[in-house]
């Protein structure tokens, strides 16, 4: 693995550390990186409104998205399951659009690390340019 995946990787872990998630004590971290090279890891957020939780990976993108950032280049994502969780199908939608295919690293406190492709996890995405296919109405 590269040096800067193990940068992702790391602040994956710590972001982890620090999720919110008293009701369903499932803890996820979540880092991205731009296409410029800059990083930004978030944890999953819970609610006492239960469907108001809102996951790493979409925490993360967001601050990235926020900080300017329009294109990623790799993700990683901690969780305390082995083998380690893949982004629920929201996510995945949230990262297509921000990345034509995305490495994601997926690693637990274990030290097991599965490497995959967005693509692999979400195929044929509906994306951007899906707006502008011919309609009949
Ligand atoms: N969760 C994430 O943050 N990322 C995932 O990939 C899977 C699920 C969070 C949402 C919720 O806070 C908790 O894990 C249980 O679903």
């Amino acid at each position: 693995m590269s040096e800067p995946d193990d940068e992702l990787v790391r602040l994956a872990l710590e972001a982890r550390a620090r999720a919110y998630a008293p009701y369903s004590g499932f803890r996820v971290g979540a880092a991205v990186r731009a296409a410029d090279g800059r990083v930004w890891s978030a944890a999953n957020v819970e609610n006492a409104s239960y469907g108001l939780s809102v996951c790493a990976e979409r925490a993360a993108v967001i601050a990235a998205v926020s900080a300017g950032v329009r294109e990623l280049s790799a993700v990683a994502v901690a969780s305390g399951t082995s083998p380690p969780v893949t982004p629920c199908g929201m996510c995945r939608q949230t990262l297509a659009e921000f990345a034509r295919d995305l490495p994601i690293t997926l690693v637990n406190e274990g030290g097991e690390r599965v490497e995959l492709t967005l693509a692999a996890l979400l195929p044929r995405a509906f994306v951007a340019g899906d707006l502008q296919r011919p309609r009949d109405a």
